[in-house]
């Protein structure tokens, strides 16, 4: 029996500190899809036991092995959750993390997830786009530095961090390989994630301020919501330096874990406008079954707001241009993703989440975000 189940079985028959860093080092070293069975029998066994975090953990670590793995999963989806309505300080903290592994790869080439390590350019590239990423939001959060630079950003983060926030930040980078560019397609799609949440609150404010007659709270909200999308943007930057080959070698084991399935993005879509009924009725929202549900029983929608809100001339047009500054900013969202999606995949058209890949993302891409 390997050393970390030793420490596993150790603790579900003895309780104490469970050994967070000992199944850590475990699953960096063979990736999550080839976790050897001892070690996911331990850790079966002491789900028994686990309650909380914990319990979230261990249930994310076991998804390969119960047969529940998507991309909520992969993720670390439920881990991140309770820290979402903190959209800027989890934003740091994820862009951070994701930039103090670049740099310790530089450091240490051999160290976690070996396989293609960057050269030192690349991880300069990195760093500019992610500094870019996080600045507004360190301004807003009153953590912004003369002179910030990666290194500096990172102690700084990690003076501040509470315990929880730590363990969220170690516990939510399960990757499946040992490929070094994993780390950063994780760290990218949690901090779109973090940002789609916030949009759909935004969203969500705008149809209820519309609803009671509130003009200029829908627009605030609107432009919000645009502002943010755009400010997130430079994550296509950082993941568009992820080499071809490291990602074609980990997707080989991310087969059923798709963006398709984020709860947030389609929320985000069916907020702004309810989806006509041949997309509702699809693999995009066959793949989030509560959405479509929620869009079925009648969620309120800003189009649908707009439409029947009793507005002034002067309102009606504000907030109409506060609706097609978000629609702007969700189609240069849909334009950056569809590029990036066919320069990765290739010839290879089909997606994890058995669409048929980019054809799906050309029709998606032309949705109207409002009527
Ligand atoms: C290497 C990079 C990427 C590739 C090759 C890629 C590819 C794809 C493909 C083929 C689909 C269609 C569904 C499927 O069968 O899987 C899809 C959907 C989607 N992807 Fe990506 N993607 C990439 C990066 C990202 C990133 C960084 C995000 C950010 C969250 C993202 C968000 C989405 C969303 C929200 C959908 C669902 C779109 C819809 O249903 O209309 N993707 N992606």
């Amino acid at each position: 029996m390997s050393a970390e189940a030793v420490f596993v079985r150790t603790w579900t028959v003895g309780g104490g500190d469970f050994p967070y860093q000992a199944v850590l080092t475990a699953y960096r070293r063979w990736g999550k899809a080839l976790v050897p069975d001892g070690l996911l029998d331990a850790l079966c066994e002491a789900r028994s036991q686990a309650t909380g975090t914990l319990l979230s953990f261990l249930d994310v670590l076991l998804d390969k092995r119960d047969g529940t793995y998507d991309y909520r999963s992969y993720l670390a989806l439920p881990l991140l959750t309770p820290h979402f309505p903190d959209r800027d300080t989890l934003t740091v903290l994820l862009v951070a993390d994701l930039m103090r592994f670049e740099l310790a790869a530089c450091d240490d080439p051999a160290g976690p997830l070996p396989v293609m390590p960057p050269d030192d350019a690349l991880v300069q590239k990195r760093l500019r786009h992610g500094l870019r990423v996080i600045r507004p939001a360190l301004d807003r959060l009153g953590w912004a530095m003369p002179d910030t630079d990666a290194r500096t950003v990172w102690e700084m983060v990690d003076s501040k961090m509470s315990d929880d926030q730590r363990l969220m930040l170690r516990c939510s980078i399960l990757p499946v390989d040992v490929v070094h560019d994993e780390y950063l397609f994780i760290r990218v799609l949690q901090t779109f994630e973090t940002s789609f949440a916030a949009l759909v609150r935004d969203l969500e404010s705008a149809a209820g301020a519309l609803t009671a007659g509130n003009a200029a709270a829908a627009e605030e909200a609107l432009h919000h919501a645009a502002a943010l999308l755009r400010e997130v943007s430079p994550m296509w930057s950082v993941v568009a330096t992820m080499r071809v080959e490291a990602f074609r070698r980990f997707r080989q084991w991310t087969e059923g874990a798709s963006a398709i399935q984020s709860r947030h993005y389609k929320l985000m879509e069916s907020l702004a406008r309810r989806p006509d009924p041949a997309r509702l009725g699809s693999a995009a929202y066959e793949n989030v079954p509560e959405v479509q549900a929620l869009v079925m029983t009648g969620l309120p929608s800003v189009d649908e707001a707009y439409g029947t809100a009793r507005l002034t001339l002067a309102e009606h047009a504000a907030v109409g241009a506060a609706m097609a500054d978000f629609a702007a900013s969700v189609d240069a969202w849909r334009r950056t993703h569809y590029r990036l999606a066919t320069r990765m995949l290739g010839n290879d058209t089909g997606g994890t989440g058995y669409t048929n890949g980019t054809s799906y993302l050309a029709q998606a891409r032309e949705i109207p975000v409002f009527k």
